[in-house]
C-alpha cells in the first residue's frame, strides 16, 4: 500500500533556531515510518534576502547535517536541495500565471519582510509563496508539517491547486497543513522568535551561548524579589521549561509560591537546554567534518526527488499543450 506523502523544508539562512526544531524537525523525525517523506533545504527561498554565496553553501550543508543529527534518516526519507531540482522554478513560473496579485498582496510574511528589508524589496520576496506552492505540489504532498507562521502559505497553495485543477482536471493534490503540537516558543524578549530580532536561541548553541541567551530571557516583571509570587504564564523562561524540562510542574509551583527566584529558575533551564543540545551539537560537528558523505546524500536525494518532480512537470506540460 502506498503511504501518504509528506513534504517540508527549511531555509538555510544562517543558523536554525529552537523554533525551527520544535515547529519542524522534531515532528519530521516522528513521521518517517508512517509517511513517504520528502525534506528539502530551500536555498532558492533563501536568496530572497541577500546572501554571501559561500556562506549560503556552507549553511546548506549545515542544515543538512542538522537534519541528520536530529534523526532524519536518508534511508527512509528523501533529503535534497531545492536548487538541484530545476522543476521547482519551472512549476513556480507556471503557477505564477494562476495566482492573483490581490491574494499575494494579503500575505503577511511579505509585509513583515519588506518592512525588515526595506533596502531590498525584490519581486522574489513577493513571489516567495508561489515557489513554496510549487515545492509542495511537485511532490503531490498530502501533508505539510509546518509552524503556525506558514499556514497562510499553505492555504494559498491549496487555492492555487484547486484553481489549476478546475482548468485542467484534478491532478494536483490539495495538501493539508500539519501543525506542530508544541506551543510556539517565544524569543528571549517575549516577541516572536526571529533571527532578525536577535532574540533566537539557536539549535546547536554551545554552553556559553545557552547561558547568555537564558540570562537575557524576560521574566515576570511583577516578581522583583526572590520571594514575590510569580506568574509563569507570561514568563519566557517558563515557556522553555515547559518544553525542555520534564520537571516543569515543580518549577511552576515554586515560582507561584515565591519559594525560588528567577536566577535559580534560569540556572535550571541552562542545565536542561545544555543536556538537550549536547548530543545534537556533537553529531552535527561530526557530520560537518565529513563533507563527502553530506555531498553524497544530497546527490542521491536530489536524483530521487527529481524523478518525481520531472513526472509532475511532464503532466503540467501536457496539460498546457507545451
Ligand atoms: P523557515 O525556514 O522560516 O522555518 C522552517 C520551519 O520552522 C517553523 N518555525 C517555527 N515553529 C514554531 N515556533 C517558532 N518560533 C518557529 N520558527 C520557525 C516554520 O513554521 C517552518 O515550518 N517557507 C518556509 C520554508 C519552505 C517550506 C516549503 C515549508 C519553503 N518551501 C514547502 C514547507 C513546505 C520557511 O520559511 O520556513
Amino acid at each position: 500500500m502506498t503511504k501518504p506523502i509528506v513534504f517540508s523544508g527549511v531555509q538555510p539562512s544562517g543558523e536554525l533556531t529552537i523554533g525551527n526544531y520544535l515547529g519542524a524537525l522534531r515532528n519530521w523525525v516522528k513521521l518517517q515510518d508512517e509517511y513517504d517523506c520528502v525534506f528539502c533545504v530551500v536555498d532558492l527561498h533563501a536568496i530572497t534576502v541577500r546572501q554571501d554565496p559561500a556562506a549560503l553553501r556552507k549553511a546548506t550543508l549545515d542544515v543538512l547535517a542538522l537534519y541528520l543529527a536530529c534523526g532524519i534518516d536518508p534511508n527512509k526519507s528523501t533529503i535534497f536541495v531545492q536548487s538541484h531540482v530545476p522543476e521547482h522554478t519551472q512549476l513556480s513560473w507556471v503557477l505564477n500565471c494562476y495566482t492573483y496579485f490581490g491574494e499575494m498582496s494579503r500575505m503577511t510574511q511579505f509585509k513583515d519582510k519588506s518592512a525588515r528589508y526595506a533596502e531590498n524589496i525584490n519581486v522574489g520576496l513577493f513571489d516567495y509563496p508561489v515557489l513554496m506552492a510549487a515545492d509542495i505540489l511537485l511532490y503531490k504532498a498530502d501533508l505539510v508539517p509546518v509552524g503556525e507562521d506558514q499556514l497562510a502559505h499553505l492555504e494559498l497553495t491549496r487555492e492555487i491547486a484547486r484553481r489549476f485543477n478546475n482548468f485542467y482536471g484534478s491532478f494536483l493534490t490539495e495538501p493539508q497543513a500539519m501543525l506542530a503540537k508544541s506551543a510556539r516558543v517565544p524569543g528571549t524578549d517575549a516577541r516572536k522568535m526571529s533571527k532578525s530580532y536577535g532574540n533566537s536561541v539557536l539549535l546547536g548553541e554551545n554552553d556559553d551561548g545557552i547561558k547568555k541567551k537564558v540570562q537575557e530571557m524576560y521574566t515576570d516583571p511583577l516578581k522583583i524579589r526572590k520571594d514575590d509570587p510569580g506568574h509563569p504564564q507570561g514568563c519566557v523562561v517558563f515557556a522553555f521549561h515547559k518544553i525542555f524540562n520534564e520537571n516543569y510542574k515543580e518549577r511552576e509551583a515554586e515560582c507561584k509560591a515565591g519559594s525560588v527566584g528567577c536566577v535559580f529558575c534560569k540556572r535550571q533551564l541552562i542545565d536542561a537546554l545544555s543536556a538537550f543540545m549536547k548530543p545534537l551539537s556533537e553529531k552535527r560537528a561530526e557530520l560537518m567534518g565529513d563533507k563527502a558523505y553530506l555531498e553524497k546524500i544530497i546527490k542521491e536525494g536530489s536524483r530521487k526527488a527529481r524523478e518525481t518532480a520531472a513526472e509532475t512537470m511532464s503532466h503540467i506540460r501536457k496539460a498546457l499543450k507545451f
